[in-house]
């Protein structure tokens, strides 16, 4: 496919991204959408929710907002960061997202502790935001440059489907999200036990891609 057209496809879909409501099941499917477009949705669905979180310091968003940064994060671990491994000059982006990711997960886990109504939630909240909306912003500017330059255009669309494949994994409504474990360990916090599962869900779709 030529880059610019691909470049441009992207710009124009990030745009109409629509947020998904909770009485719907998850789209599997890709409508011919390739992998760098689903990042970049995603991206906008999180802006949207780290705003909603912001503005009306919300358990339910927030939880919405944990569940989809699990999910979204570990698909980038799985499927996507490999892929840039692979590219020339790769390496050293993939370690910096690395980094901003792992930092990320410390201050999630920091704040779903807190809770939304601790009096220190808003300003973690605030430095969380800003460093997630770097993150984002460095993988579209540095990293998926790279993917569009190396990987071909039919794996990019077979890899989007691997990519939304965890997304039925993780729990639509917030009251099916106790904190607790079956021994009342909140140690492994939704964070963990979201992303676990979408790894699960990733690595056997995965194998089926491969056949
Ligand atoms: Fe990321
Ligand atoms: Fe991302």
């Amino acid at each position: 496919m030529d880059m610019t057209f691909r470049f441009a496809r992207i710009r124009g879909n990030a745009n109409v991204y629509t947020v998904r409501n909770d009485t719907e099941s998850p789209d599997m499917s890709t409508n011919g959408t390739d992998l760098i477009q689903a990042i970049r949705e995603d991206h906008q669905q999180i802006k949207s929710l780290l705003e909603t979180v912001r503005t009306q310091l919300d358990a339910e968003a927030f939880q919405k907002l944990v569940s989809k940064l699990a999910v979204h994060e570990t698909a980038e671990e799985e499927v996507v960061h490999p892929l840039t491994r692979n590219a020339p000059g790769g390496e050293p982006v993939v370690e910096q997202r690395l980094e901003e990711e792992d930092k990320g997960k410390k201050a999630l886990s920091e704040l779903e502790k807190m809770g939304v109504q601790d009096p220190r939630f808003p300003a973690s909240f605030e430095q969380l935001r800003t460093d997630v909306l770097a993150h984002a912003q460095h993988e579209e500017q540095d990293e998926h440059p790279k993917l569009a330059r190396s990987v071909d255009a039919k794996k990019l669309e077979s890899l989007a489907r691997v990519f939304r494949s965890a997304e039925n994994t993780a729990p639509t409504h917030a009251h099916s999200m106790s904190p607790e474990s079956a021994t009342g360990n909140i140690a492994v916090g939704p964070f963990v036990a979201i992303a676990d599962r979408a790894r699960d869900a990733i690595r056997n779709a995965m194998r089926d891609e491969r056949g």
